[in-house]
């Protein structure tokens, strides 16, 4: 039997405006975040889809409940993305077709792709979570909670919930494919789709959003691009637009910190790793305990001043 709890969540997105900077202390991480939001609803709906058409080669009962639950965790995702998304569109409409853009880029791989190949891309990606929100949650306090705190609640749920199932994609891959070296061989260009996803989404952001609200160029992120603007001060036939300031959404986070995030990352992608080994976030233990309480975790900030509050009376 999985562990895995299904919870339904609602982050009350239709009550007012959702702010596209909506951690104002650091409009690079903002972006970040959205950009996951777009990224999030594509790859969750391509991993629904293959849990489906899967199931019937899933032999072992264990394996068949985890890929269930992993599934139905999958869609909230997808489903309370959806909704921070169309809040975005409501706001700026040129979004809708950078969220088409993106979608279609995993509807592409369901057509195309055979099973395996989106298996491993599940396996490999999912696999660097448990590092990467690490770093996040560990740093709530400068990156979700200065925010607004229905969407610092949206990725503080979705991250410890990321977490909690870190070990689903490899043992659904396992058991299915079992093959490391395949794993392996194809995770480059896996990961060069995700990068090709985010970039989608970021110009997206430079395109549809004002930069009064954006506050950074959102394709800042990336190295490549970074370096291309450096260079295009000396070589003016490199020159693109100006879509503003260069800061990145981990500038101030600790640099012991972010390397430590790094090594997990190369270590999810190498044989016989296991994500149950991983260090966790103490923020996920602290959720699990608040849901498990029947606390409004929803509105995390909300909840967390009351508690405190009540703690210290
Ligand atoms: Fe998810
Ligand atoms: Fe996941």
């Amino acid at each position: 039997m999985t562990d895995l709890v299904v919870r339904k969540m609602d982050f009350a997105f239709e009550d007012h405006d959702v702010p596209f900077l909506w951690n104002e202390t650091n409009p690079a991480f903002s972006s970040m975040a959205n950009a996951v939001s777009f990224l999030a609803i594509g790859f969750e709906k391509m991993i629904v889809k293959m849990i489906l058409q899967l199931k019937p080669q899933i032999t072992d009962p264990e394996v068949a409940d985890e890929a269930d639950a992993f599934m139905r965790q999958e869609g909230q995702h997808s489903g309370a993305h959806r909704q921070h998304v169309r809040a975005l569109i409501r706001r700026y409409p040129g979004l809708q077709d950078t969220l088409d853009a993106v979608i279609a880029e995993f509807d592409a791989l369901t057509e195309h792709k055979p099973l395996k190949y989106r298996l491993a891309y599940t396996a490999d990606l999912e696999a660097t979570f448990t590092s990467v929100f690490k770093l996040m949650l560990d740093n709530e306090a400068s990156l979700f909670r200065p925010g607004d705190d229905r969407v610092a609640s949206l990725f503080i749920w979705h991250f410890v919930e990321e977490v909690e199932h870190r070990s689903s994609a490899l043992i659904i891959f396992d058991s299915v494919v079992g093959s490391d070296l395949y794993r392996m061989r194809v995770a480059p260009s896996i990961f060069a789709h995700v990068l090709k996803v985010i970039r989608i989404a970021c110009a997206g952001f430079n395109e549809h959003v004002p930069l009064e609200d954006r506050r950074i160029d959102s394709l800042s992120m990336f190295g490549t691009y970074r370096n291309k603007k450096a260079l295009s001060k000396w070589l003016p036939w490199l020159r693109t637009p100006d879509f503003g300031p260069m800061t990145r959404a981990f500038d101030d986070l600790p640099l012991g910190e972010q390397l430590i995030a790094l090594k997990g990352i190369i270590r999810s992608q190498l044989p016989k790793h296991d994500p149950a080994h991983e260090n966790l976030p103490a923020l996920a233990d602290v959720w699990f305990d608040r849901y498990a309480a029947g606390h409004d975790v929803a509105h995390w900030y909300a909840t967390d001043a009351l508690l405190t509050s009540g703690a210290k009376s």
